[in-house]
């Protein structure tokens, strides 16, 4: 039988975090949502806030659902505040190390019932899940960016996830209005597997100098009608997660075809993470991105 979901706790509040939150409580859910940065979490609420302002200045919700969804919302600094959680999603930075700490920290503090999600772009939802006490309530539901334009959600079984716990996160995908893509949990499922070795590629053609960081994204935008250029949606993601995402394919499938580009690495080691960090392959200082190369 499905788990009844009504309280959803969210670990991690940057950009994906944030959007998952948005979704749930606009779907009904009390939320609650963690983060190792204080700021963060008041930085996603006031985000959260500011794009559900939007949607209904575009007439998309109407204030009154906007401030019931955000009265379900509140910070929970404190892990311990998710104990009464039926799903904990966790939506940290796209680290092993990170992801298995967290659901460490959380194995005493959630009630046995609940069901622990992981958000990772790529990392195996069977090793993450190895992590917990009961590896059959652990599923990877892998939200796209932006969450609440986004319609597809991945959903990923790890070897030990029971079918009431994968009945219940595709009814919990259902009550968000995403439409749901079964992915069996091989390194970086099926979208990440399929789009991360083209933005690296991508990011290889501006390495060798085929082209300039413009001529690539016009050329992909208006030559294979791709709505944002590949180097524009890698800034996007966030070039740390990209290279973590490449890391864990060519680690995880032992082929050289996946190796990260050295400028891509480059990048992440001089802190322009992209988008977030204001600096990627645009400088994002100004009114309009700037291409850098
Ligand atoms: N960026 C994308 O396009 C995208 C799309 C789908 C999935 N994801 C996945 O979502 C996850 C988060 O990515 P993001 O883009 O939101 O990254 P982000 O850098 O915007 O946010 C990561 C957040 O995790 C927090 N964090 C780090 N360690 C923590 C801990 N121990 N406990 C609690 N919080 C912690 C950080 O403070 C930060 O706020 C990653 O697993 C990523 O692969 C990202």
């Amino acid at each position: 039988m499905a788990h009844q979901i009504q309280t959803i706790g969210i670990i991690g509040s940057g950009q994906m975090g944030s959007g998952i939150a948005h979704v749930c409580s606009l779907a009904g859910f009390d939320v609650l949502v963690n983060d190792v940065s204080e700021d963060r979490i008041k930085s996603s609420l006031a985000t959260i806030s500011g794009n559900m302002a939007r949607q209904a200045a575009s007439e998309k919700i109407t204030e009154s659902d906007r401030n019931a969804a955000l009265d379900r919302i509140a910070a929970a600094p404190d892990m311990d505040a998710l104990a009464g959680c039926d799903l904990v999603i966790e939506s940290a930075t796209e680290e092993e190390a990170v992801k298995r700490e967290i659901f460490a920290n959380l194995k005493p503090i959630v009630k046995p019932s609940a069901i622990l999600a992981s958000n990772t772009s790529s990392l195996s939802i069977t090793r993450l899940a190895a992590e917990t006490t009961s590896p059959e309530h652990f599923i990877g539901i892998h939200f796209m960016n932006p969450v609440p334009v986004m319609e597809l959600v991945e959903v990923i079984r790890g070897i030990a996830t029971n079918q009431a716990t994968f009945d219940s996160a595709r009814e919990f995908v259902a009550r968000l209005g995403k439409t749901i893509v079964v992915a069996e949990d091989f390194p970086g499922f099926i979208v990440n597997r399929i789009l991360l070795p083209m933005i690296n590629e991508a990011i290889y053609t501006l390495h060798e100098g085929v082209g300039t960081v413009d001529a690539i994204d016009t050329a992909m935008r208006l030559g294979a009608h791709h709505p944002m250029g590949p180097l524009q949606l890698a800034d996007f993601i966030g070039l740390d997660t990209c290279l973590s995402i490449m890391q864990v394919l060519y680690e995880g499938l032992a082929d050289s075809k996946y190796r990260p580009c050295p400028l891509l690495v480059k990048y992440v080691e001089a802190g322009w993470l992209g988008r977030k960090a204001g600096r990627g392959f645009y400088d994002y200082s100004g009114e309009t991105p700037i291409p850098t190369r």
